[in-house]
């Protein structure tokens, strides 16, 4: 039975202190999480060993990073390797969100590589995916992002894909308050799975989780997450109010 998710990306937002009380303001709230059910949060590289001790003992609540680098180890200032995620006791990472493609130039064959050193490392890719509104209005979506799925996934093995999660995120909905309909967001979901069974077969498609991200809100959580292959989202404004992403946690199937 592949995953729900309920995954908060803080991008870089909030203080220290702000992340350590909306933590605490998410934990005192009662949810119904198991391991098929979970909440995972994506933090600024700052605070992650600061999550990880607060989210200690809580079962099926998890930090996550918002990226990492490709290499081991080496002469790469300021950047974060999969080798210091481990050592911290991370399990998850978001890659290839759109914001690092446009802003830092971040190439289906780059995410590859990220991808690879992941999985190496045992640590749960959460593989950013999405079109522009000028695709989306030519109506290319698919193949745009049937050719993300390629470069970036179709190397790896069955094994490998299945600890891929994969969040679709329209450009067009992120941060816009412009979420993309329910219909909209199964359509897209049903076209990865399908591309996925297509490549590795049907038993291990239906085994991956497939997030929406694009302004998610407590508001249309539940209907997007009743879609069949929406498994949860990839939530950024939202998650940083607690009673928005406490709902949202409870809005997952
Ligand atoms: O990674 C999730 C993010 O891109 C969505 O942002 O603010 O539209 O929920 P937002």
């Amino acid at each position: 039975m592949r995953k729900q998710i309920a995954a908060a990306n803080w991008k870089m937002n909030l203080t220290a202190q702000q992340g350590e009380q909306l933590l605490n303001d998410i934990l005192s709230a009662e949810h119904t999480l198991n391991v098929n059910r979970i909440a995972v949060f994506a933090v600024p590289f700052p605070y992650l060993a600061m999550a990880q001790q607060q989210l200690a003992g809580w079962e099926h609540m998890y930090v996550s990073a918002q990226n990492c680098y490709s290499k081991k180890s080496g002469a790469y200032t300021g950047e974060v390797s999969v080798e210091m995620l481990q050592s911290l006791g991370i399990k998850y990472v978001v890659l290839g969100h759109s914001e690092r493609r446009e802003y830092f130039n971040e190439s289906n064959q780059f995410l590859a590589d990220k991808l690879n050193i992941c999985l190496e490392y045992n640590i749960a890719p959460i593989f950013c995916c999405g079109e522009p509104l000028e695709i989306r209005e030519a109506g290319s979506q698919n193949d745009f992002v049937g050719r993300q799925l390629k470069e970036s996934l179709y190397h790896l093995s069955a094994e490998q894909l299945k600890n891929v999660i994969i969040a679709y995120e329209p450009i067009w909905a992120i941060g816009t308050g412009k979420t993309a309909s329910s219909e909209q967001a199964q359509e897209m979901h049903a076209f990865i799975r399908a591309a996925l069974a297509a490549q590795y077969g049907n038993d291990v498609a239906e085994e991956i989780t497939i997030l929406y991200g694009g302004s998610v809100k407590a508001g249309n959580a539940a209907e997007l997450f009743s879609q069949p292959d929406v498994d949860g989202g990839l939530v950024g404004g939202a998650s940083l109010v607690a009673a928005e992403f406490n709902a949202i946690i409870d809005a997952l199937k």
